[in-house]
């Protein structure tokens, strides 16, 4: 039986009548039309589909809409502010870390969750805060060299 479920994406607040098993990832491409955050695998183990929930990482593929209800939700989509790129979309389009782009969404929000918690990482915290974002172009060095440019971004 469908469930209506409240909850909050990119700042505003969304009301979605739906099967409490539906995957989050699903509304949000299917319902909210926000096609940023993208379908890996589908089993919570690539991390293409991460978001932000309450400002924590979760793979939206494996998150039911039942857990979604009255959480603040941020997508790549809710990122820039005001025109401008998030300091961390930034740092990626500078250090050129992405190639078909199609783990990107994940690895930023991912790095969004990392830096907010270690705003001077090590690059051994930065590959470890990163590990189970799986890049198939495996451009993981210039991935970490934009985390460590990011979070000087940040700093400043
Ligand atoms: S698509 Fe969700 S972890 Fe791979
Ligand atoms: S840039 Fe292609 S999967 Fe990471």
């Amino acid at each position: 039986m469908d469930v209506t479920v409240t909850l909050t994406v990119n700042g505003v607040e969304r009301t979605v009548t739906t099967d409490p098993q539906r995957p989050l990832l699903d509304v949000l491409r299917e319902d909210q039309h926000l096609t940023g955050t993208k379908y890996g695998c589908g089993e919570g183990r690539c991390g293409a589909c991460t978001v932000l929930m309450d400002g924590k990482p979760v793979r939206s593929c494996v998150t039911p809409m039942s857990l979604a209800g009255k959480k603040s939700i941020t997508t790549i989509e809710g990122l820039a502010k005001g025109g401008s790129l998030h300091p961390i979309q930034e740092a990626f389009l500078e250090e050129g870390a992405m190639q078909c782009g199609y783990c990107t969404s994940g690895m930023i929000l991912s790095a969004a969750a990392l830096l907010q918690d270690k705003p001077s990482p090590t690059d051994e915290e930065i590959i470890a805060g990163m590990n189970g974002n799986i890049c198939r172009c495996n451009g993981y060095v210039k991935i970490v060299n934009a985390v460590r440019r990011a979070a000087g971004k940040m700093r400043r």
